[in-house]
C-alpha cells in the first residue's frame, strides 16, 4: 500500500456538511404531512397499567391517534425476534406489548398529532392508572440477591487466597460507580416515511442500521424489502444506539397502522428512560511484596441489571491481564433490579473495572513507598496471562516513559499534601488504560466510474470519529489515488453487511474491507492494463496502483494514467467479505495507554480542577492523527466527568432518576478543562490486521478516572473509592 494519505490529518470529509447543517439527523428530514409523536412514560417503578384515559388528548384538534398495548397492531410474541445484535442474555423489553410496568420511565402510549407542540401538550394530557407494585432500584439494598453473571471469565490461577494471606503487603478495597448515562447532543429519534404501497424508508439513530432494520422486520413481521434504514448521520451515540431503542418501533407501528409518515423524536429527559452504564460494586484484594510486586489478586465485581435481561459488560478480566499475576481469582455477578436493561457505554466495562484497578494499583504504590510508575513497569506482563498468549504489539512501556516525560512526572514530590500553590492543593496522578482491539467480519464495495471516481460503500455509520474520512483514507492509499477523488457511502441498511459500530473494531473491521475491496479492484485495474493492446510493460507481474496509475514496479513511464484506463475500459467494480485473519488466533491484541493528570484542590472548599492531562496511546497505526486524537480528547473530558461530576441520583422510594436532564446531570464544560496533550507512541503491528490499526474509540476513557482519583490523593491524602468525587465527599473522605 501507498501511504500518502494514511497517517496525514486530513480534514473530515463530511466537516462542510456538518458546520453548515446541509448533513441531517435522524429528526431533520422533512417529509410532506409528517405525524409527531410524544411517548407518555411511566411514573411508577412495577406492576400494570388499569387503564389509560387518551380522551382529552384525543379531544384536541389535530390529535390524530394515541397508540397503547391495547390498541397496537400485532407484534412477536417470541423473545428471539426482540433479539437484536447486541442483546443481552434474557427476554428483551418489548415496548407497548402489554401492562406489565417494569421500570420508571417506560413508555406506554405514543400520542400522535400534527405538530411536536401539540403532541408533547396533549400527552401531558393522557391519564395513566397504574397498579403499582413494591419495587426495588438499590444495587446496595439488594446485593445478597447478586446472582453469577452468564460472562465468560478468564479460569482463576494458582491460589490467589493463599498467596494473598500470605504476602508481606495485603489490601482490601471496595470501589463504587453510580449510573451514568450517555448523553449524546443528538437524542434518540427515528423519522419513518410512510411510502407508497406500504414501505417504510426510516431515518433512525443508530449505531448499526442493519441492526434496526432487522429488529424492525422480526418484531413487526416485515418482508426485509419493505424496510430501509438510513443513518446518514449520527450525533454521537457511545453505546446508546448499539440497540434499536423503543421510538423505533413506535413509530414504525404508528406509520403502518395510520398510513403515514411518523417521527418520534426522544426528549432529553427521555434519555434516561434506556439503557446506561450501570452502577457496580468492585471489591479488590492485592497481597504484594514490601517492593510492590504481586503475589495474588482478587477482583470481584457485582453490578445491576434488569429484571429481565442480564446485561454484562467486561469489568473484572483486564485485571487478569494488565499485569503479571500468578494467583488471580475473578468474580462477576449481577443483581436484578426494577430498572431498564443497562446497556454498553464507552469502554463499557473497561471504563468501570479499570477505575477500582488502577485506584488500587496507586493504594499499593502508596503502601510500598513506590513510584507509581514503578509499580506498574514492576508487574508489567509481557504476555496476556488470561489467553495465555503473547501480545500482537505492546508498547506500554513507551506510553509510560513518553507521558512521564511530557507531563515532567520525574519532578513530582513524593509525598502527599506536598505541593501547592497557595490555597491551591496540587496533585499528580496516573493510570494505565487497556482496552481489545477487537475485529469482525465486514463486507465493502468499491466502483470505480469511468470518470475516474472511487465509491466505497459498507452500512457502517460513522457516530463521530470520522468513520468516512479514515474509510476515504484507506481507500485512496490502497488504490494510490488522490482522497478528493474518493466517496465513502454508508448508514444505509442495503449496503453490504456491517457490524454495529462500536467496540473500536470499525477501522480494523470495515477498514480492512475497505482495503480488501480495493485491492481486488486494483488487481483488475492491473489485469484491465495489461491487457490493452498497447500496454508499455515489459513486465506485467510487477504492475501496481500508484500515484494515479498503473505501473510497472518504480518505473513511472512504464505507466498508463488511471483516468485514460478507466475511459478506454469503462467502470470497474469489487466486492469482498473480509474477516479477521488467522494469524490473530495465536495472539492477544489489545490498545494501552498511560494517563497522567495534575489536580488543584480548593483546600476550604473542596473543589477539584483538573488542570493538565497527557495521555500517550498505543492503538497501532493512526490513521488519521487528527480525527484519533479528538477521539482521545472525548475520553479524557469524559473520564473528567466520571471522576468528578456524573451520576444519576435515583429516588428510590420513586425507583425514579432525578436529575434527568442536562442542568442536573453534571457533565463536564469547556470551563472545566484544562491542558490536554495526546500523544500516538510509534507502535508497529503486523498481526492485528494488514492496516496495522488497532483502533481509538474507547481507549481515551479507560484509567483517566482512576488517574483523577490517584491526583486526588496525591493533592490531598484523600482517597475517595467512589464516583464521582464530588466536594461533599471529598471534605468527609478518610
Ligand atoms: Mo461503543 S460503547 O462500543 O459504542
Amino acid at each position: 500500500m501507498n501511504s500518502s494519505s494514511i497517517g496525514q490529518p486530513l480534514d473530515r470529509v463530511d466537516g462542510v456538511a456538518k458546520v453548515t447543517g446541509q448533513a441531517r439527523y435522524a429528526a431533520e428530514y422533512p417529509v410532506d404531512g409528517l405525524l409527531h409523536g410524544s411517548v407518555v412514560c411511566s411514573a411508577i417503578a412495577r406492576g400494570r397499567v388499569r387503564a389509560i384515559d387518551a380522551s382529552a388528548a384525543l379531544a384536541l384538534p389535530g390529535v390524530v391517534w394515541v397508540l397503547t398495548h391495547e390498541n397496537r397492531p400485532a407484534m412477536a410474541g417470541d423473545d428471539e425476534s426482540y433479539e437484536d445484535e447486541d442483546a443481552a442474555d434474557g427476554s428483551p423489553f418489548r415496548p407497548l406489548f402489554d401492562a406489565r410496568v417494569r421500570y420508571s420511565g417506560q413508555p406506554l402510549a405514543l400520542v400522535l398529532a400534527d405538530s411536536l407542540e401539540l403532541a408533547r401538550h396533549a400527552a401531558s394530557l393522557v391519564r395513566v392508572d397504574y397498579q403499582p407494585d413494591e419495587h426495588e432500584t438499590d444495587l446496595r439494598a439488594a446485593l445478597p440477591r447478586a446472582h453469577d453473571a452468564p460472562a465468560e471469565l478468564p479460569e482463576p490461577r494458582g491460589d490467589a487466597e493463599a498467596a494473598i494471606a500470605g504476602a508481606e503487603v495485603q489490601l482490601a478495597l471496595e470501589y463504587e460507580l453510580a449510573n451514568e448515562y450517555h448523553n449524546p447532543m443528538e437524542p434518540h429519534a427515528s423519522t419513518v416515511i410512510y411510502q407508497p404501497g406500504g414501505d417504510l424508508l426510516v431515518h433512525d439513530k443508530t449505531q448499526g442500521p442493519q441492526n434496526s432494520q432487522q429488529y424492525l422486520c422480526n418484531v413487526l413481521n416485515l418482508e426485509p424489502s419493505r424496510v430501509r434504514v438510513l443513518s446518514a448521520f449520527v450525533g454521537g451515540a457511545f453505546g446508546s444506539g448499539l440497540r434499536p431503542q423503543y421510538q423505533l418501533p413506535l413509530a414504525a407501528m404508528a406509520a403502518l397502522t395510520l398510513r403515514r409518515s411518523v417521527r418520534v423524536a426522544l426528549t432529553r429527559q427521555q434519555m434516561f428512560t434506556f439503557g446506561y452504564r450501570p452502577r457496580t460494586v468492585q471489591r479488590l484484594r492485592l497481597g504484594a511484596c514490601a517492593e510492590g510486586k504481586l503475589q495474588g489478586l482478587i477482583h470481584e465485581a457485582i453490578g445491576q441489571t434488569s429484571r429481565f435481561e442480564d446485561f454484562t459488560e467486561q469489568v473484572v478480566p483486564w485485571s487478569g491481564m494488565l499485569y503479571h499475576c500468578d494467583h488471580l481469582r475473578l468474580d462477576y455477578r449481577l443483581t436484578p433490579l426494577d430498572v431498564y436493561t443497562p446497556l454498553d457505554m464507552r469502554a463499557p466495562g473497561a471504563a468501570t473495572g479499570l477505575f477500582a484497578l488502577e485506584s488500587a494499583m496507586d493504594e499499593l504504590a502508596w503502601a510500598t513507598g513506590t513510584d507509581p510508575v514503578q509499580l506498574r513497569l514492576l508487574n508489567y506482563s509481557e504476555t496476556d496471562q488470561n489467553q495465555g498468549k503473547p501480545y500482537s504489539s505492546k508498547e506500554l512501556r513507551a506510553c509510560y516513559r513518553q507521558g512521564a516525560e511530557a507531563f515532567g512526572w520525574s519532578r513530582r514530590s513524593a509525598q502527599p499534601r506536598s505541593m501547592r500553590e497557595g490555597e491551591q492543593l496540587i496533585g499528580w496522578g496516573m493510570a494505565t488504560g487497556v482496552w481489545e482491539a477487537m475485529q469482525k467480519p465486514a463486507s465493502a464495495r468499491a466502483s470505480l466510474s469511468a470518470d475516474g471516481r472511487l465509491i466505497v460503500a459498507s452500512a457502517t455509520c460513522d457516530i463521530g470519529p470520522g468513520t468516512a474520512t479514515a474509510m476515504t483514507q484507506i481507500a485512496a492509499d490502497t488504490l494510490g489515488i488522490d482522497p478528493a477523488r474518493v466517496h465513502f457511502k454508508l448508514g444505509d441498511s442495503t449496503l453490504p453487511t456491517a457490524p454495529l459500530q462500536g467496540g473500536s473494531f470499525t477501522v480494523s473491521s470495515v477498514g480492512s474491507a475497505v482495503r480488501e475491496a480495493c485491492l481486488a479492484l486494483a488487481r483488475r485495474l492491473c489485469e484491465a492494463a495489461r491487457q490493452l493492446p498497447d500496454a508499455p510493460f515489459s513486465d506485467a507481474s510487477q504492475l501496481r496502483c500508484i500515484d494515479g496509475r498503473v505501473q510497472q514496479g518504480d518505473d513511472s513511464q512504464r505507466a498508463i494514467d488511471l483516468l485514460e484506463l478507466l475511459a478506454r475500459h469503462g467502470s470497474l467494480e469489487a466486492e469482498v467479505d473480509a474477516k479477521p485473519g488467522k494469524q490473530r488466533e495465536q495472539v492477544a491484541s489489545a490498545t494501552h495507554s498511560a494517563v497522567f493528570v495534575e489536580v488543584r484542590v480548593d483546600e476550604a472548599l473542596g473543589t477539584v480542577r483538573v488542570s493538565r492531562v497527557v495521555s500517550a496511546i498505543a492503538a497501532g497505526r493512526v490513521v488519521n492523527p487528527k480525527t484519533a486524537r479528538s477521539q482521545i480528547l472525548g475520553g479524557v473530558v469524559w473520564g473528567i466527568g466520571m471522576a468528578l461530576q456524573e451520576e444519576a441520583l435515583i429516588d428510590h422510594r420513586l425507583g425514579r432518576c432525578m436529575n434527568h436532564n442536562l442542568a442536573d446531570y453534571h457533565l463536564p464544560v469547556h470551563a472545566d478543562i484544562g491542558d490536554i496533550e495526546v500523544i500516538f507512541v510509534e507502535e508497529e503491528d503486523a498481526l492485528v490486521n494488514a492496516l496495522g490499526s488497532k483502533g481509538v474509540g474507547e481507549i481515551g476513557i479507560v484509567g483517566v478516572a482512576a488517574a483523577v482519583a490517584n491526583a486526588v490523593y496525591h493533592a490531598t491524602g484523600k482517597r475517595i473509592r467512589q464516583l464521582p468525587i464530588t466536594l461533599d465527599r471529598l471534605l468527609q473522605g478518610e
